[in-house]
């Protein structure tokens, strides 16, 4: 048994507080009688009406996209570019995007219908380990690197301890591949994390979202979750 106002939210119909101001002005039945109490609670097989317009009540489903470079993390985009969903164009349920990566970075993104599970996932204190591969302009070291270990200011806040490895440097080129492993989610994190230790970043990709890898995919690729990976990334994320 699910509160209305989330079935209501659930089906995309509205906001939660959208959804509460409906069921509070009398625009909701459940099974033809009015409700307009917020704490009300329906089953699946409950039949709810917002305006008289029967909703769908779906099924939560969780997928894990290998996102390529040059896609948007959105449903839509008032530009016509491409978005993450346009993937997933045999997929009837409404699924958006958890949080989002930039349209120039690769790597592994879920997509979702429910609510619930990407706000856990995105709420700052109980973000999942991230890992990032970075191609970075600059040759780096370990002193450079070190006070990603500690916390970088960005935008007035510190950031949190963040681990790194160095895959490679290529002196000729002057660049270097960087491993980044952080738990926030801050809007193009990575990029001014590296770019606060002179290490512009030119090429970047999610490669590890707590236990989930791109294994067996290839950019576009997309593949459902498994329970066990869904109760992992919650229980990572409490
Ligand atoms: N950090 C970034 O800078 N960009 C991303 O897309 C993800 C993390």
């Amino acid at each position: 048994m699910e509160r209305l106002q989330k079935v209501i939210a659930h089906a995309g119909i509205a906001s939660r507080r959208k959804a509460e101001d409906y069921i509070t002005a009398g625009r909701v039945r459940v099974n033809g009688e009015v409700v307009n109490e917020l704490g009300t609670k329906v089953g699946k097989k409950d039949r709810v009406e917002v305006d008289g317009v029967p909703i769908y009540q779906e099924e939560p489903v969780y997928y894990l996209f290998y996102k390529p470079r040059g896609v948007i993390s959105a449903v839509s985009d008032d530009k016509n570019r491409a978005v993450v969903t346009d993937y997933f164009a045999e997929v009837p349920e409404r699924i958006y995007p958890v949080g989002r990566l930039d349209y120039d970075t690769s790597g592994i993104l879920l997509l979702t219908n429910d609510g619930d599970f990407s706000q856990k996932l995105a709420h700052p204190k109980h973000e999942v380990e991230k890992v990032y591969v970075a191609k970075v302009k600059g040759i780096a070291d370990k002193q450079t690197l070190q006070p990603l270990r500690k916390g970088v200011r960005i935008e007035g806040r510190k950031t949190a301890p963040a681990r790194y490895n160095i895959l490679s440097t290529d002196k000729k080129a002057e660049t270097s591949i960087v491993e980044l492993t952080i738990h926030e989610g801050r809007n193009h994190q990575v990029k001014n994390m590296l770019a606060a230790v002179n290490l512009p970043v030119q090429k970047l990709k999610r490669e590890r979202y707590g236990e989930l890898t791109l294994k067996g995919l290839q950019p576009g690729d997309y593949r459902r979750l498994h329970p066990k990976e869904i109760k992992s990334l919650l229980g990572q994320s409490k």
